[in-house]
């Protein structure tokens, strides 16, 4: 066979709820972390292969139409990588193009979706070729986590997605596994769950999250970190399953002040909130202490914060995010559910 053929994917960007903070081995967190999926936010990756065992590799890259030299240095490092999970990298030469929904340089992580949308191709390239695969769901998550340790838990359709043996027999360190509501379980938490992302500002972080991982090594508080995550998984995963959104919305708070905390009492020490990302969550603690509402936040490695609540609220939440805390931000971008 010699013939072009051509797969195409998209998956979503996600969010941490309990947060991936430092890691060991090859991509192996040091602790477990679970997440949901950020519908509004996805990356597409198609890719065009052919054998050629004199020149495999990539033989084009584009981003969003437009060759990026990052971005494929990158990608070309990554599939160097994976060639002993994935040797086909030694035989196809392969035309890469990716793209996102929202604007590269808007303060949104990419990485996530990037790798998820490019593992799901490289695991239907396999199956077009007529490889047998025990589960590409699992196949994919274990190659995105290769490139991006994130970017396994947007391999999913379901609410929730967790990585990382938790203590409870749950989980696995190679790759993501789902956590599906029942119908109960969602309507007692809430579901379908926002994500609306509030850029505080979109400038390019002073500390990579790469930087950050590698600070977990000698961090002071290594063990008691490890030790935290731990419990909130537990904690967290009792909230999700017993339907306890109280519960649920102050582990997902500890657990980013918990992040950032852990940034500043690095050495190097270094924080990435900023002014206004302090005064929105004092202005949305505020307003769920005054209105009962489950409005939570929580933040990724960078200033911006992410505000989860209920669609069934979103009427008076969407209100008062618009009033009192979009002043406070450059860009929203406004949650959507995927269902
Ligand atoms: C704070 O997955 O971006 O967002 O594995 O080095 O690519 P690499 O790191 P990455 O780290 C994400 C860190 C986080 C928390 C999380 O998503 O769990």
């Amino acid at each position: 066979m010699n013939s072009i053929q051509t797969v195409s994917n998209k998956a979503f960007s996600n969010i941490a709820l309990v947060k991936y903070w430092g890691k060991t081995g090859r991509q192996y967190p040091l602790n477990p972390s679970l997440s949901m999926l950020i519908p509004q936010c996805y990356s597409s990756c198609e890719i065009s292969f052919e054998f050629d065992e004199k020149n495999p590799g990539v033989k084009s890259f584009l981003f969003e139409n437009m060759e990026n030299e990052v971005f494929s240095t990158r990608i070309k490092k990554y599939l160097r990588d994976i060639e002993d999970v994935y040797p086909l990298t030694k035989k196809l030469s392969l035309a890469i193009k990716t793209s996102n929904n929202f604007p590269h340089s808007a303060g949104i992580a990419s990485s996530a979706s990037a790798f998820a949308a490019l593992a799901k191709c490289l695991t239907d390239i396999e199956i077009s070729l007529g490889i047998e695969l025990e589960d590409a769901q699992k196949r994919s998550s274990m190659l995105a986590r290769l490139g991006s340790g994130s970017a396994c838990r947007s391999l999913t359709s379901a609410e929730f997605n967790l990585w990382g043996k938790t203590l409870f027999e749950i989980g696995s360190n190679d790759y993501g596994t789902d956590l599906k509501l029942t119908p109960t379980q969602q309507e007692k938490l809430g579901w379908p769950l926002l994500d609306t992302i509030l850029i505080v500002s979109s400038a390019t972080k002073k500390v990579s999250s790469s930087q950050g991982h590698a600070l977990m090594h000698t961090h002071p508080y290594r063990e008691a970190r490890i030790e935290q995550a731990n419990e909130n998984m537990r904690v967290l995963y009792q909230a999700i399953m017993n339907g306890d959104p109280e519960t649920f919305g102050e582990i997902v708070e500890n657990e980013a002040m918990s992040l950032h905390a852990l940034m500043m009492s690095s050495y190097p020490a270094f924080c990435l909130l900023l002014p206004n990302s302090l005064a929105i969550i004092e202005k949305v603690q505020t307003y769920r202490r005054m209105t009962g509402l489950n409005l939570y936040f929580t933040i990724d490695a960078g200033p911006n914060i992410h505000l989860i609540y209920p669609e069934k609220q979103a009427a008076q939440i969407n209100l008062f995010i618009q009033q009192e805390l979009s002043p406070l931000c450059e860009t929203i971008f406004w949650g959507q559910s995927y269902d």
